[in-house]
């Protein structure tokens, strides 16, 4: 934790591969004065991610992990979050699994966001799932990563409906708004009740 202004904050590290829409919208709520959390640190494991623009647009501490092998990346990766008195892990849009050890070194420390309304839809093509299902309704959720994929806990979740002509595309359009306000607010959900 960090004092800023007098104040205590959790340093939290963004980890993602590509666009960072979600980055985006973590890192504008901590720009607020009275935000109770800073983005100290993004992870990225695609050199090429759109989202690494946002972080250099926002002179942000960023570490690029080449994936390879996977035990290295993570050793890398643990060895950044120590040096920088990382609290709290956001997987936004990383599409590598954190390895069992990984996870207990952060046990309850890892939130991700899933585009499904969970235990509906875990892991991929979730958008694909809903409409070949003729489902009602979709939404998204925020979860506690623990060492079964999409099943950790869950901090918030945001039902939307699934409108007559939609299709994979314009559902994932339309969540992803949702998904963008829903992120920050079940950071501070889980910062207020955990942390
Ligand atoms: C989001 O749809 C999120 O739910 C999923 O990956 C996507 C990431 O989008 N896990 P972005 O990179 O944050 O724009």
């Amino acid at each position: 934790m960090e004092k800023l202004n007098g104040k205590k904050k959790i340093n939290i590290a963004v980890f993602i591969s590509g666009r960072g829409t979600n980055l985006k919208s973590i890192l504008n709520l901590s720009k607020n004065k009275n935000s109770k959390y800073i983005v100290k640190l993004v992870i990225c494991n695609n050199n090429n991610a759109k989202g690494l623009k946002i972080v250099k647009r926002n002179k942000i501490k960023f570490q690029t992990v080449n994936y390879e092998i996977k035990r290295k990346a993570e050793n890398k990766i643990l060895f950044s979050l120590k040096k920088n008195n990382i609290d709290l892990i956001c997987l936004a849009g990383f599409m590598k699994i954190l390895s069992k050890k990984f996870i207990k070194k952060y046990k309850n420390r890892i939130l991700n966001i899933h585009p499904s309304l969970l235990p509906k839809y875990k892991g991929l093509n979730t958008h694909k799932k809903v409409i070949l299902n003729k489902e009602k309704f979709t939404g998204c959720t925020v979860h506690i990563v623990n060492s079964k994929l999409d099943s950790g806990k869950i901090i918030l979740q945001r039902k939307m409906k699934v409108l007559k002509n939609d299709n994979e595309k314009t559902l994932a359009k339309r969540l992803l708004i949702i998904e963008n306000k829903v992120y920050p607010k079940a950071i501070l959900k889980f910062i207020s009740t955990n942390l």
